[in-house]
């Protein structure tokens, strides 16, 4: 028991909402066109790119790691020591570095990830961020759980 449903009607083009699974932060991004085609550019520099080992549904895509590749969803919680990652959308802002193409920082020690929640080679944390169970109930209702 326990899913949640949730409206995505309202999430604009590469904005997030946060909603609560579980206990859990639950990020959801309308990705746009721009940002699928960045997670290719950056594809080499993550640590697991293809999620072999880190946590998702089977039916999700393992690099895009969403069902539809426009809406992203996430368990927000830093596969490090469980703090809750920031979302950092814009590219290359001064305290990131001209690499970053936008995605997650966890603000306790530092781990980056993608705006597919994959987490960059050398850091703190192991693994991507979770990809909860997840499916459509309609274009804009999405069941967590
Ligand atoms: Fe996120 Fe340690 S808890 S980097």
């Amino acid at each position: 028991g326990a899913a949640v449903k949730v409206n995505i009607s309202k999430v604009e083009a590469g904005q997030q909402m946060i909603a609560e699974w579980r206990g859990q932060p639950v990020f959801i991004v309308r990705r746009t066109e721009e940002i699928l085609g960045n997670l290719g550019k950056i594809h080499d520099r993550m640590a697991d790119p293809e999620s072999q080992a880190s946590v998702q549904p089977a039916y999700v895509d393992k690099v895009n790691r969403s069902i539809k590749p426009e809406i992203l969803v996430l368990v927000g919680i830093c596969t490090h020591l469980g703090c809750s990652p920031s979302f950092r959308p814009e590219v290359a802002p001064a305290d990131l570095g001209p690499e970053w193409v936008g995605g997650y920082f966890c603000p306790c020690h530092g781990s980056r990830y993608d705006l597919a929640g994959r987490v960059y080679k050398a850091q703190p944390a192991p693994l991507n961020l979770q990809v909860p169970p997840h499916s459509y109930e309609s274009d804009d209702v999405i069941v967590i759980g």
